[in-house]
């Protein structure tokens, strides 16, 4: 009897399968009067010397690799005065070309509400609901296929996810923030995809993190060290990455499930605490 060798799949078999890329349109805001004057979150020290000149250059390498990675990019005017209006996913929350407006939990950054709102008016988008409860746009939002995820417990109002629910028309899950380090969704949480997610779950409640587990039992799950240097605060298109580079362990998971991380620098950004995906808000239109 003549016994067949077994084949054993390769681990890397489920790795090499394709993923395909969606070209986005994106808002930002150059970091043209960029500074940390105050803290309102603890990657925040006004004596760390944000140095604004290497923020734009570190910003504009990341405009250039949406550009290069084929997707559409517009720019908001920034205020001066308004230090922190380069983290532009904090300027709304745009579905199926459906509005919701920020407001800003701290009177530091109030006045980029009725600004980001004023460019959705100006650039053709009408159906903008100007919200009563406090959110800081996608940045608290994660918008997948059949649902959004939204972040609360620092600084977006649990009545703004059925504000937003309302207005959108797609469900919105509350999920609880823990940890002041990740202090918007965004910094803890991105989609994979339109159906899946990376998430770090130290930054959730238990009861939250029980949520993303049943809803995402396919999750990536990222370690402290990657969250750690912002790693989560990332823009996946369906196939590339957009995440901080330090983020090794994270981009090495990435890799493996088959997805183009694309590293950029935004040290100095992250001064005060933004990273890639807090500049960049997409227009789903
Ligand atoms: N300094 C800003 C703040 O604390 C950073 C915002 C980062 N944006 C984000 N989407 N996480 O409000």
């Amino acid at each position: 009897m003549t016994v067949s060798p077994v084949t054993e799949p390769t681990p890397l078999a489920s790795a090499v399968q394709k993923r395909t890329a969606r070209p986005r349109r994106f808002l930002m805001c150059p970091p043209e009067h960029f500074a940390v004057t105050y803290a309102i979150n603890p990657w925040m020290d006004p004596a760390s010397g944000a140095d604004r000149a290497r923020a734009l250059a570190q910003w504009e390498r990341l405009h250039e690799a949406y550009l290069e990675l084929g997707h559409q990019v517009e720019l908001i005017e920034p205020v001066e005065g308004l230090p922190d209006m380069v983290f532009a996913a904090n300027g709304g929350l745009v579905v199926d070309g459906r509005v919701y407006g920020a407001r800003f939990r701290h009177p530091q950054r109030r006045p980029e509400g009725p600004a980001y709102l004023e460019w959705f008016r100006r650039n053709g988008f009408t159906e903008i609901l100007e919200p009563a409860h406090v959110n800081e746009g996608e940045g608290d939002f994660a918008v997948l296929d059949g649902l959004i995820l939204a972040g609360t417990g620092f600084r977006t109002e649990q009545a703004a996810h059925t504000e937003a629910q309302e207005h959108l028309g797609r469900p919105v899950v509350t999920l609880r923030l823990v940890d002041p380090r990740f202090y918007h969704l965004d910094t803890a949480l991105f989609p994979l995809g339109d159906d899946n997610i990376a998430y770090y779950p130290g930054a959730f409640s238990p009861g939250s993190r029980a949520v993303l587990q049943r809803l995402f039992p396919d999750a990536l799950v990222a370690e402290e060290a990657d969250a750690a240097v912002l790693g989560l605060n990332a823009v996946c298109d369906g196939r590339h990455v957009v995440i901080n580079a330090e983020a090794t362990g994270l981009i090495a998971q990435l890799r493996r499930r088959g997805f183009e991380p694309v590293p950029v620098d935004l040290s100095e950004l992250r001064k005060a605490g933004g990273g890639p995906k807090c500049c960049t808000l997409e227009l789903r239109v």
